[in-house]
């Protein structure tokens, strides 16, 4: 297993999630290791219930109290999270570390002023004053693109649309200068133009403050975009890690290989044939050995064995005993 570099903002290593219970097999993110360098734009992508989500929620001390960290280290400029008390995460959160979610009305107040909702942060984490708090909450949303922003402090969330409210939110997400900024789908519940301001309004902030994020999506063309390095999950596992580039000009892995396929527009035009059959396994059904043996078209009798994570390239890596021994290149260049 290659081991993330040391200088990164966020390491995560060999991390495992077991959900509380008496299932039989409890993990529902299984060994995963990642590294987001300073000012890098990592993604992490895979099929819905792969644990994206879940690996983010760990990151940020959110876990639903069903989920517990079975091992592993999560390190923030060398510190490590896990293990923090309550106080000292939510310390963590909202000042090195911010996130954005899907859905920005569950995340903002809909009580206080937006103005308040940013300024509040700043007050919190930085022991800032309220008038220059306050100050800083209109530059920000100036910063994150709310027209007549002077009057918009003192506006409530409901008065703003979908849009808008995720510009709040960002506002809010970035108000301490943080590290690294986690986004989670960050615009799935957009239209589609807006997805595409959000998106790069994200990528305008990093290059202005250095910050890290590390960007939650199913969309590939989003990734293709705005990142540079890639995780891919898979049923809880990293089935693949690499630089975008590398990643979309040679897939190793066959479900990065199947979900770069299954895009529409990125490669051929998408055929009944290249959707991946069958669904990612719940837990509690996850098979022995690959995890995406019983819907991979490479299968052989000793993917029945666990792969581990090798390198297949700088900075490359890929779970898959034939991808490591070789064999499976000759195979799909047949
Ligand atoms: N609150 C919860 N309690 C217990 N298990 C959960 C909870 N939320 C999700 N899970 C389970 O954890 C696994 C990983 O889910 P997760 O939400 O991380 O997936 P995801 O990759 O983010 O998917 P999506 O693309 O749909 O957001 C799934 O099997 C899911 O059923
Ligand atoms: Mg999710």
């Amino acid at each position: 297993m290659s081991h993330p570099t040391t200088d990164a903002v966020l390491e995560v290593e060999g991390l495992t999630l077991d959900l509380a219970g008496d299932l039989a097999q409890p993990r529902l993110v299984h060994d995963v290791t990642f590294a987001v360098p300073p000012g890098a734009s990592v993604a992490l992508i895979g099929e819905s219930g792969c644990g994206k989500t879940m690996t983010a929620m760990a990151v940020l001390g959110l876990l639903p109290a069903a989920v517990r960290v079975g091992a592993g280290s999560v390190r923030l400029d060398g510190r490590e999270l896990l293990g923090l008390s309550p106080r000292e995460i939510s310390a963590v959160r909202g000042g090195a570390v911010g996130a954005v979610f899907q859905d920005p009305m569950s995340s903002l107040d809909p009580t206080m002023t937006i103005g308040d909702q940013i300024a509040e942060p700043r007050m919190l984490h930085l022991g800032e004053r309220r008038a220059p708090a306050r100050e800083r909450a209109r530059e920000l949303l100036e910063l994150v693109g709310i027209p007549d922003a002077g009057r918009r402090v003192s506006s409530y969330p409901h008065e703003l649309s979908g849009g808008m409210q995720q510009r709040v939110m960002i506002a809010s997400a970035i108000a301490c200068e943080p590290r690294l900024l986690i986004a989670d789908e960050p615009t799935t519940a957009l239209d589609v133009t807006i997805q595409e301001e959000i998106l790069e309004l994200l990528d305008e902030l990093r290059a202005q403050t250095g910050m890290a994020v590390l960007l939650v999506t199913h969309d590939l063309g989003v990734v293709a975009d705005v990142c540079e390095q890639v995780v891919v999950m898979y049923a809880g596992h990293v089935v693949e890690r690499a630089a975008a580039t590398d990643l979309f000009a040679a897939p190793r892995h066959p479900y990065t290989r199947a979900l770069l396929r299954s895009m529409p527009g990125l490669r051929a035009p998408r055929t009944l044939l290249d959707v991946i059959p069958g669904r990612v396994p719940p837990p509690g059904a996850i098979p022995a050995g690959c995890r995406f043996r019983p819907r991979c078209g490479f299968a052989v009798g000793d993917c029945t064995a666990e792969p581990g994570e090798d390198a297949v390239g700088d900075g490359h890596t890929t779970r898959c005993l034939r991808v490591a021994r070789g064999d499976l290149d000759l195979e799909v260049a047949r």
